[in-house]
């Protein structure tokens, strides 16, 4: 254990690195932080962009630590990248950078592999509205160009697909794990953000529609701009309302449920069938008996027609507790998986990224081959310590809603402060290291970059909710579907 005076120093260091090498100036106002700080010895000039997925964590941090303007340069300097161009209008770009004094923004055109990321644009709406709950600063969300910004982002969406489900469908690669890796379609993690965003997009339009007044269908406003805002708050209430649905239906498992599935008949038609995605027995794989044991639980990383997911994702159900996709008493069991499994999730550095690794042919055909991603590396279950803090605040939220302290509250906070230990003990001799390698994570990523903004916030913010002030897990609470539903009626 480090007594407190070494932890100071770790956590003043870490400060040190982010308020002093990490930030980047536009137009004499701090927007944003690079990906990895640069050193003499890496020269990839990627890293030094500003991306909005790896800002997230550090504008969770500035708003917990008071320098709300940043967050909100931040909120400002992407919404004038959102594109106005077709056919990527609306979206936000993966990153952003300045060059000789103009902005250039990557929707994907300069990425390795041409990949987009989806993620960037969900986050943007579930930060603003943390930035208005934590400061209050309910003007900013009136303005016009944020409700604009907002009703660009609901158009992307609510709008007709040639499929009768409430997910987001996309390309390989769309989130954190940004190379092909078989987590095209529907996976987890978009679609929890998907939840969070529609939450908070309905959350800002709402505060917009009572500000003006508006509380009733029945009123009929004659304003255009405002028929369009409760159109889009509605279709958001019912979408939210069929996605959890859907994802608790055909994302969620527990040793019950596993059960179920390997005795459903297949080649059913019509409405009332049981096993509505035909998926045979012979794919839900054997690793689920241990996995789950008898009182785990967690939501699979994809569900498609004869062929669902059950990989573990670590952001995406880490995601599905904080945003309460699941239940409390299911946010139990899959803090019981979590307590079960830490043999494999947290090991020598917390957390592995998912589990199982995409191994032999599954490697070769799904990856293509993909060196960056051999198995226990990288994003095919690698381990990334900027992972650890969504676990903590998963942990934190639900305790201070269910206070009858439970048994995994008092096992998951043991878990939380070991591994605090192992951050603490490990970062900064590791260069604060973007990933770890190996069945344990004992090893520094083959391809790691080193002083990494996300490690570093990473280990700033498992300090503020373990150390400074625990309650401020609460700030990731979002409009329930029960206040969004009767809002307006
Ligand atoms: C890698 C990661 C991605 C991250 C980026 C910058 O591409 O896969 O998730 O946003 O690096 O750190």
């Amino acid at each position: 254990m480090m007594n407190p005076q070494q932890i100071e120093q770790i956590i003043d260091q870490a400060r040190r690195l982010l308020y002093e090498e990490a930030m980047i100036k536009l137009d004499g106002e701090f927007v944003g932080t690079v990906a990895a700080i640069p050193q003499d010895d890496c020269h990839d000039l990627n890293y030094t962009e500003v991306f909005i997925r790896d800002n997230i964590p550090v504008m969770v941090f500035f708003l917990l630590d008071g320098k709300t303007e940043i967050v909100r340069n931040f909120l400002e300097t992407c919404l004038r990248l959102q594109s106005e161009r077709f056919p990527t209008y609306g979206i936000f770009p993966t990153s952003f950078v300045e060059v000789e004094g103009e902005l250039k923004a990557d929707y994907g055109q300069r990425a390795i592999g041409r990949v987009c990321s989806v993620d960037a644009s969900l986050w943007w709406p579930i930060l603003a509205y943390f930035y208005v709950q934590r400061t209050g600063d309910e003007a900013w969300a009136r303005q016009t160009d944020v409700q604009l910004g907002i009703q660009k982002f609901l158009n992307l969406i609510l709008h007709p697909i040639f499929r009768d489900a409430p997910t987001l469908f996309v390309p390989d690669g769309a989130f954190m794990i940004d190379r092909p890796m078989d987590v095209w379609g529907s996976p987890l993690e978009i679609q929890t953000l998907l939840y969070g965003a529609l939450k908070s997009a309905a959350g800002l339009l709402l505060i917009d529609l009572q500000a003006k007044g508006y509380s009733s269908h029945k009123e009929h406003p004659f304003d255009t701009f405002i028929l369009e805002q409760s159109h889009q708050y509605d279709l958001s209430v019912d979408w939210l309302k069929k996605l959890r649905t859907y994802l608790l239906k055909h994302y969620w498992i527990n040793c019950n449920i596993v059960q179920t599935l390997r005795r459903r008949p297949t080649e059913q038609y019509g409405e009332g069938a049981s096993n509505e995605h035909n998926v045979h027995t012979e794919t839900i794989p054997n690793w689920l008996q241990h996995w789950l044991g008898d009182r785990g639980g967690y939501l699979i990383g994809n569900i498609r027609t004869g062929r669902p997911d059950f990989r573990f994702f670590t952001l995406g159900n880490c995601l599905g507790a904080i945003f309460d996709v699941t239940s409390f008493a299911q946010q139990r069991s899959f803090f019981r998986l979590v307590l079960d499994n830490q043999q494999e999730l947290c090991s020598q550095m917390p957390l592995r990224i998912c589990h199982p690794p995409l191994m032999d042919d599954d490697w070769r055909s799904k990856t293509g081959f993909d060196r960056k991603n051999l198995p226990w590396s990288y994003h095919n279950a690698g381990h990334w310590p900027c992972l650890f803090w969504f676990l903590v605040v998963a942990v934190m939220r639900h305790h201070y809603h269910c206070s009858h302290g439970t048994v995994e509250y008092a096992e998951m906070n043991n878990l939380i402060r070991h591994n605090y230990q192992v951050l603490l003990r490990r970062l900064p001799k590791q260069k604060w290291a973007e990933y770890f390698d190996g069945p344990t994570g004992f090893w520094v990523g083959q391809q790691a970059r080193s002083y990494q903004t996300w490690t570093i916030v990473g280990l700033l913010l498992v300090n503020h909710f373990l150390e400074v002030n625990p309650q401020d897990a609460l700030m990731f609470d979002l409009p329930s579907l029960k206040t969004l539903n009767k809002a307006i009626h």
